[in-house]
């Protein structure tokens, strides 16, 4: 993006929204830890407690959505085949993240250095300069560390000795994560399943395969960890096959529809298993919501003038709460699944690929001044907070972890509305039912 769009996007409402609330509510959440930590004697803290150990069950089984690896650039020959271009493949342009899958590292790198060549050498046309760089040939480096939090916990998880299943828009992405763990760790049981969270017949097919895969397997026919990962921040209204926002689909109908449909799975788990929702600080923002039609498939925000897309984000994420304490009571009330429980984790702010929509420029600033505020993690501290909600106690269920060492938080007090909850769980639940009646009607 150029300067001119990154201009045109800080002119914005919603970027200031996301500047100033967010940083706002993040280091609230932080000064409510400290008073929990220090000041008073109510906080709770989990220990880990290793829910694997089983002789009913030789691998749990774990399934995270969103999970990729970014490929950076570690070094090229900078030679074409000729021999004599040297191109500028050290500037600091192309030693930023490019990308999450080969083709996608390629053509970012490609057009950097076009950018770049064309700056230097004004005289070169365009056409030589894409025909060289076919020719060039770029090493590229997979770095752990340039993960999302998806890579890092199912890193962690195979590590446990979960057997983790990981799914995903791209297959080719989830394979490169899977291969890099099996590099790491000798007897790591990594598989990888495509998934579209904004599409419920895509939901529907990975359960579909999922079930063939564990009945040809030799694993136990159930799951033991659900963790609901995958999310986006979507700077535009673009609207999904469901005539559905695809922020809301992605971040909360998906997981909703996912979490529906695997429930059976989760239940028939001989030992206890668990559901963790991936939410955000973020959430702390939204001051009151309606529960309709519209505002739950996003299809309001469409008639808005500007696609209030920070607003949406933490709208989104509000409902994946909301819907983490409502999972948790209807599983309380259902005898059969007392076993099951359901937990919240935020990350805090982490140093990933998720304001990819953002201009990089801002992007770029905005984890700048984060880190010098010391509020910037890396996907490794980010993931403890996820990490907690998958160790903690059998019993635990609804709560919200966050800043680590086992520390869980109080969300925001709209989140605790069990009205609101309700409302919004049989507006979901009827979704899901017609998507459940549209896929009949076409198979
Ligand atoms: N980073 C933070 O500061 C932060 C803070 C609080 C909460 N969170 C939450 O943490 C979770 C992980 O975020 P992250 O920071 O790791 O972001 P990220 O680096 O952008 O990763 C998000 C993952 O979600 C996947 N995804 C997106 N749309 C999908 C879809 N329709 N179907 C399946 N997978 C999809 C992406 O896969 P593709 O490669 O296919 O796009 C990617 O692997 C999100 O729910 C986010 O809201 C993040």
């Amino acid at each position: 993006m150029g300067l001119m769009e990154a201009l045109i996007f800080l002119c914005k409402g919603q970027f200031w929204r996301m500047a100033v609330f967010w940083t706002v509510s993040l280091i609230l959440s932080y000064l409510q830890l400290f008073s929990q930590t220090h000041l008073s004697r109510k906080s709770k803290l989990f220990d880990r407690c290793s829910s694997i150990s089983s002789s009913a069950i030789r691998k749990p089984i774990c399934i995270i959505t969103g999970s990729y690896l970014i490929l950076v650039v570690g070094k090229s020959d900078g030679l074409s085949s000729n021999g004599d271009i040297k191109l500028p493949c050290q500037s600091p342009v192309i030693d930023e993240i490019v990308g999450s899958s080969q083709a996608d590292v390629f053509d970012t790198l490609k057009s950097a250095t076009l950018r770049l060549w064309i700056k230097f050498n004004s005289k070169t046309s365009t056409t030589t300069v894409l025909a060289l760089l076919d020719r060039v040939t770029w090493y590229l480096l997979p770095v752990q560390a340039t993960s999302g939090l998806g890579a890092a916990v199912s890193y962690a998880l195979a590590k446990e000795g979960y057997c983790v299943i990981l799914a995903g828009r791209s297959l080719h992405s989830l394979s490169k994560v899977a291969s890099e763990i099996k590099e790491q760790i000798d007897d790591a049981c990594v598989k990888a399943f495509q998934v579209d969270l904004s599409s419920y017949k895509s939901i529907l097919s990975f359960k579909h395969s999922l079930q063939q895969w564990l009945l040809d397997s030799d694993l136990h026919c159930s799951v033991q960890l659900l963790i609901n990962n995958a999310g986006i921040l979507a700077t535009s209204y673009r609207v999904t096959t469901e005539q559905c926002d695809q922020m809301v689909s992605t971040n909360y109908i998906g997981p909703f529809c996912l979490t529906k449909l695997l429930l059976p799975l989760l239940e028939q788990s001989p030992i206890p298993s668990r559901v963790v929702n991936v939410t955000s600080f973020t959430h702390r923002n939204v001051s009151s919501m309606e529960v309709t039609r519209e505002t739950i498939s996003g299809q309001w925000f469409s008639k808005l003038s500007s696609y209030p897309y920070a607003h949406v984000y933490e709208y989104s994420k509000l409902c994946l709460l909301l819907f983490t304490y409502e999972l948790h009571r209807q599983v309380g009330l259902a005898e059969k699944s007392h076993s099951v429980s359901v937990i919240a984790a935020d990350p805090g702010v982490v140093k990933t690929n998720i304001m990819r929509e953002i201009p990089s420029c801002l992007s770029w600033l905005a984890f700048f001044v984060l880190k010098l505020l010391g509020l910037l993690q890396s996907p490794e501290v980010g993931i403890t907070s996820v990490l907690d909600a998958v160790h903690a106690p059998p019993e635990t269920s609804g709560v919200y972890f966050f800043g680590g060492n086992g520390r869980t938080l109080r969300s925001s007090q709209l989140s605790y509305n069990s009205k609101l909850a309700k409302d919004l769980w049989d507006a979901s639940s009827q979704i899901f039912l017609e998507r459940q009646l549209a896929s009949r009607d076409t198979t």
